[in-house]
């Protein structure tokens, strides 16, 4: 449709639209045409449907370095098709630049996003984001503010390279720090990896949290197929901007809300894909939040007899060998679809309005096998993550097994305790810690209410062992991990210490156990010195807060609710009536 054919907009809606007044509607309308006439519009521009673009870029956020241009790819897609594209900025939370973890923050942007896309005159959003907590934040407050949406995801950054060897943030980060700390390699050279590492604009080159999260928002319907895995300086990235905002004028038309995309099973599309790709572990939690704000929910038990039958396909790191610019390359998501096949609700409605059936009938049906295999010949048959359950873990904990060692899968250990994170920080590296390769090493008071749960899951190998040798061993906490982190590691445990949770219970020598096959984690104390110290437990002082701090701790809720504000949680999923 060519904008001259555009029919006129229906009352209410454009620049009308969510008029605040006192009983004089006219004089509403007329106050706001005055303001929006002293930013150059014209009568033809306010004639048309308003494009929210949600914008994240910040000096503090890497991954959205080459934002604007993107903006301005969205902005042409929302013109040619009729619409008057008007961005805006949230809060942006760049990963590695905030204190004390971008988790406390996401809660913020996700209330940021809800409420500026609620109160503006906005008939549809584009959604710009791209850094781990960026996506779900957007998505969270979106589906909240119940106004048409699509996601547009930055897309990741290129791989480096060092003395011939590839490169991609952040999996090979933590693979030469870990050789750098056992001594194989030397300063110099672990000064010039730091500069090969991350080497364009984008979200970081691996399957982590912000690749993972893409491809969630893909597989929910609520991005447009095949944009997940498009490198963030590739043209395709431009092209699915330009796309995305056209789409988006077409959602101002249609008022197809987002509760109309993500439904039920779509959220089971989407824990298929988390599954096949090997995603992050942080997923979990951010599907689980994003979900809840929809009034659905998934258990532990739906999320495991998928894990059981979904094989992981995409060969990526941390899991596998290749980088994000590969799985683009061979297919993304829509190959990974296509090879799950009857596994997946093909009959799920995209934003596009194109059911995934159709989207498949006219893709490209070549795909690189060396990175998304074959149901026949899969990187593992069985899914990625499972949850686990037990003494230890009442409300759940996760473990992303496809980055764990198979040969601890079934396995006892002595317990090695860390009450906080400075007490890890202090002692773990000591050359007189009381510990072996076999030994489970425990950290509490990582959680959501104690640390605003910090990816400090991935504990490292104590410096005594990593000087033996020692790559990997079992590890525990009620913190997170980074999507591009792997190892043995046991995550999000339910309640977290601090809540008083059993975790909190547990001594330098106990005895815990783990088992993969039956999904379990046990402390193997007797019940009767478990109740004991139960009585004895008191929680630690709290230092005092004030403002945003002091609403986190007392409204985050537990990982197995997504850490969500309890207050932000529709009352049919267990939020405030
Ligand atoms: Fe932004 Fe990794 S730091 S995605
Ligand atoms: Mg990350």
């Amino acid at each position: 449709m060519s904008p001259s054919e555009v029919p006129p907009r229906p009352p209410g809606t454009g620049f009308d639209r969510d008029l605040t007044h006192y009983g004089d509607v006219g004089f509403a309308s007329y106050l706001r045409r005055t303001f929006t006439k002293s930013m150059g519009y014209t009568e033809d521009s306010l004639s048309r449907p308003t494009i929210g673009i949600v914008t994240s870029e910040s000096g503090f956020n890497n991954c959205h370095r080459q934002m604007p241009e993107l903006v301005e790819a969205v902005k042409r897609g929302v013109m040619l098709a009729g619409g008057l594209p008007i961005a805006f900025p949230t809060i942006s939370l760049g990963e590695a630049f905030l204190y004390p973890t971008s988790m406390k923050f996401r809660n913020l942007m996700a209330m940021d996003v809800e409420e500026m896309v609620r109160a503006q005159p906005v008939d549809s959003v584009v959604l710009v984001g791209g850094c781990d907590k960026t996506v779900p934040a957007q998505l969270m407050g979106a589906f909240s503010a119940a106004k048409p949406a699509i996601q547009l995801v930055t897309g990741p950054m290129m791989t480096g390279s060092y003395q011939g060897e590839r490169l991609g943030a952040c999996t090979d980060c933590r693979r030469f720090w870990g050789r750098y700390r056992s001594g194989e390699v030397t300063q110099p050279q672990i000064n010039a990896v730091e500069g090969r590492l991350a080497t364009t604009a984008g979200t970081c080159a691996v399957m982590g949290t912000a690749s993972t999260m893409a491809c969630i928002a893909e597989a929910l319907g609520i991005s447009i197929p095949g944009s997940a895995a498009i490198p963030n300086v590739h043209a395709d990235r431009l092209r699915a901007g330009e796309h995305s905002g056209a789409l988006a004028v077409d959602l101002a038309r249609t008022g197809v809300a987002p509760s109309e995309i993500v439904t039920k099973d779509s959220v089971v599309n989407a824990l298929r894909v988390l599954l096949a790709i090997g995603g992050s572990t942080n997923a979990v939690i951010h599907l689980t939040a994003m979900s809840r704000r929809l009034g659905l929910s998934f258990s532990d038990e739906e999320f495991n007899s998928l894990s059981d039958s979904t094989p992981v396909l995409v060969d990526l790191k941390p899991s596998g060998e290749h980088y994000m610019e590969d799985f683009h390359n061979a297919g993304g998501v829509p190959a990974v679809f296509r090879e799950l096949g009857d596994l997946m609700n093909l009959d799920c409605t995209l934003v596009t309005g194109q059911t995934w059936r159709q989207v498949l009938d006219d893709w490209d049906n070549w795909r690189d096998e060396s990175v998304v295999h074959s149901l026949a010949q899969p990187v593992s048959p069985v899914g990625g993550i499972v949850a686990l359950s037990g003494n230890l873990a009442p409300r759940g904990a996760i473990l992303k097994r496809s980055a764990a060692s198979e040969e601890l899968f079934e396995s006892e250990g002595r317990a090695v305790v860390f009450e906080s994170l400075d007490d890890l920080a202090n002692r773990i590296d000591s050359p007189d810690l009381d510990v072996e390769p076999d030994d489970f090493l425990v950290l509490k008071n990582a959680g959501p209410v104690a640390a605003a749960m910090p990816e400090a899951g991935y504990i490292p190998i104590p410096k005594v062992l990593a000087e033996r040798g020692v790559k990997d061993m079992v590890r525990m906490s009620d913190a997170r991990m980074s999507g591009t982190a792997y190892g043995t590691i046991v995550l999000h445990i339910a309640p977290e210490a601090a809540a008083g949770g059993p975790l909190a219970l547990v001594r330098n020598g106990d005895r815990i156990r783990l088992s993969v096959r039956s999904k379990s984690l046990d402390l193997l104390v007797a019940d009767d010195e478990l109740d004991r110290r139960r009585r004895a437990w008191t929680p630690s002082e709290q230092e005092p807060d004030r403002g945003y701090s002091l609403l986190y701790r007392e409204h985050v809720t537990q990982a197995d609710q997504g850490c969500d504000f309890d207050f932000c949680i529709p009352s049919d999923v267990g939020g405030p009536a």
